[in-house]
């Protein structure tokens, strides 16, 4: 019996001495989004071939869920998980009962060194159960091939989990630059691993329409081809004459079919967004009797309009709500998600003013300015929807000049438009630009690739999407939004999503009384070794030096430097010398520009290895930059 007590003695001193090793190490479990509660427990569950996984539900879309972790599994691992008799067993429940503190997407999981259980009360919530349990393997387990001589160990713990918000999503941008159907497929991919529920699609614009409208084949036939330009974006030529537009490309109906449901086996709702009034340059330029001026143009491919092109839908003319009749009408029939998006930002309404048309229609319908004029269109496009079966969705425009009595706002401008339409009881998505944009530079602007704004990685984790007096149940979730002006390719792609929508992922998912920086920033550099694993392209501007120079009047410049990780040192030269160990080391205090000192070279290391790039920047530009405002550069 002493022996024994002794023996339990040791066995618990051994176990804390190992859990506090694992705690220097950083832990052994690095679950990004953080969940509601973990708690780790000594010992392990090895992963080999002697588990088998099981489940007595008979629910399809679990089996479907179940198949699809095996293959994940047995790719990378070369472990057959479909077997009866294994001696560890993997079990996936779904309760007959709801368990109602999960909720439809929660999860509750239990591994020990004997067995794995995951339990939820839908498959959606044991999907986010298994994506959790990949993450508690080892990060080689995002490796798209095998890999081999690796122990799978998952810890053992016991995790209870579910989302803050029902609404998490990523909006790509489609129309600026095409991604094909294996790219959106891989993007929807990338976002699961996230637990994102939700694919906002950016399906038209002036640069390009991308979905095979029958009713309407000119729509692909025309609207979706520019011609090639490469450089800066924004600086480019319309097309030149003679010269044949083929840069572009359009998904079919049967791929929109196919990636729906490739979507929706991942519990992924795809949001179509047909953006009107405005941004219909691709639509005005198939059919230019759409426009108030009725011009002919070509399909935008980067050029900066000015004068403006005339890229709005004339709200006056009945053909207008006759073809998006027959565009919705098949929207609708391909996207099961409630909503239909119809964009409703920066709808340039100049030409509405000269229209008389339009100048008429006011006058009939008494209303007082273009604003309402605008409100009158996308209350027509509500009416359009419902016959449908849909619910109107828009960016945080469509507030102008009254808003439609069931509509749900995007609020992208900032929180006050998703405010406003709180306070008048509407639903809201809050997607403020300085917080979720991910077209934005993520760090020092100079050593980033060209864009435009400032949204940095921790401004992505501070979000918080309910403000201060608004009733949390009519703030659906957010997003993260990525506009592709700047994005050409798909690996580009990934440098802008990730790590942002990492951040963002924990925003919409974790508890906030659980936000904590330096401890997601310590997941994070974990996760970046599965990103590794993976071959995804991820930004590390988070390691860069941040400068903040300000200048008063005649003043001299003043500079401070700061980084967004703790732990880095930043060393820095006046003299155009490499920054090295070597150089000064700044302390946190004001610096000077020494008298004829025209730049600043900067650099960050860690533990003695450079971490960051090796920014150089000038004098001049750090003076224009005092003058700016936050964000604009
Ligand atoms: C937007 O960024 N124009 C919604």
């Amino acid at each position: 019996m002493r022996k024994i007590k002794k023996n339990i003695l040791l066995l618990l001193f051994v176990s804390t001495i190992a859990l506090q090793t694992m705690a220097a190490d950083g832990g052994r479990i690095h679950l990004i989004p953080e969940p509601v509660s973990v708690k780790e427990q000594s010992g392990e569950f090895l992963l080999d071939k002697n588990v088998s996984l099981t489940t007595k539900s008979g629910d399809k879309q679990l089996q479907q869920s179940l198949k699809w972790f095996s293959q994940k599994i047995q790719k990378t691992t070369g472990i057959d998980l479909n077997h009866a008799g294994g001696t560890k067993k993997m079990t996936v429940v779904i309760n007959q009962r709801a368990d109602t503190s999960i909720g439809k997407e929660g999860y509750k999981l239990s591994v020990s060194p004997e067995n794995i259980t995951l339990t939820a009360n839908t498959a959606a919530g044991a999907f986010y159960g298994l994506q959790t349990i990949i993450q508690l393997l080892p990060p080689d387990i995002a490796a798209k091939t095998a890999v081999n001589n690796v122990n799978w160990t998952i810890p053992s713990v016991e995790i209870t989990d579910y989302p803050r918000f029902g609404w998490r999503g990523l909006m790509l941008d489609v129309s600026r630059h095409f991604f094909n159907k294996q790219e959106v497929e891989s993007f929807i991919d990338e976002m699961v691993k996230y637990k994102y529920n939700t694919f906002h699609w950016h399906l038209t614009d002036d640069q390009g329409w991308r979905i095979e409208i029958k009713s309407l084949p000119e729509l692909t036939q025309k609207g979706a081809w520019s011609v090639k330009r490469t450089g800066r974006w924004g600086t480019f030529l319309p097309a030149l004459a003679n010269e044949k537009s083929t840069y572009g490309g359009f998904y079919t109906q049967e791929e929109i079919k196919e990636i729906v449901k490739y979507a929706q086996d991942r519990y992924i709702t795809v949001l179509p967004e047909i953006d009107v009034p405005g941004h219909s340059l691709a639509l005005i330029t198939t059919y230019p009797g759409l426009s108030s001026t009725k011009k002919q143009y070509s399909v935008n491919s980067g050029w900066r309009t000015s004068p403006q092109d005339d890229n709005s839908l004339d709200p006056s003319n009945e053909e207008v709500y006759k073809t998006l009749d027959k565009i919705f009408t098949e929207v609708a029939k391909l996207f099961p998600c409630p909503y239909i998006h119809i964009g409703g930002d920066e709808a340039y309404k100049g030409y509405w003013e000269k229209n008389p048309a339009c100048q008429k229609l006011m006058a009939s319908k008494g209303l007082k300015n273009v604003e309402e004029l605008q409100s009158y269109f996308v209350k027509r496009l509500e009416k359009i929807l419902q016959s449908k079966g849909k619910k109107l969705i828009g960016w945080d425009e469509i507030l102008q000049g009254g808003l439609a009595p069931s509509a749900t706002v995007m609020s992208w401008r900032g929180m006050n438009g998703g405010i406003e339409a709180a306070k008048q009881g509407h639903q809201v998505v809050m997607t403020p630009w300085d917080y979720v944009y991910l077209d934005l530079y993520q760090g020092e602007p100079s050593a980033e690739p060209d864009t435009y704004g400032l949204c940095k990685l921790s401004d992505s984790y501070n979000f918080e999407p309910v403000p201060t007096g608004i009733d949390e149940k009519l703030i659906l979730g957010g997003q993260g939004n990525l506009w592709t002006e700047s994005v050409p390719t798909y690996r580009h792609m990934e440098y802008m999503i990730w790590p942002r929508s990492i951040a963002l992922a924990e925003v919409y998912w974790s508890p906030k009384t659980k936000k904590n920086w330096p401890d997601f920033f310590s997941r994070l550099e974990y996760d970046f070794a599965r990103l590794d694993a993976a071959d995804i392209n991820y930004a590390k501007s988070c390691y860069n030096v941040t400068f903040k120079p300000s200048k008063h009047g005649s003043e001299d410049l003043s500079l401070t430097m700061s980084t967004e990780v703790a732990g880095l040192d930043i060393y820095y030269t006046f003299d155009s010398t490499v920054p090295d160990l070597h150089a000064a080391k700044y302390d946190g205090s004001v610096l000077n520009f020494p008298t004829g000192a025209t730049q600043i070279y900067a650099v960050t290391y860690r533990n003695g290895k450079q971490i960051g790039k090796q920014i150089n920047i000038t004098k001049d530009e750090l003076i224009k930059r005092s003058a700016a405002e936050r964000h604009v550069y």
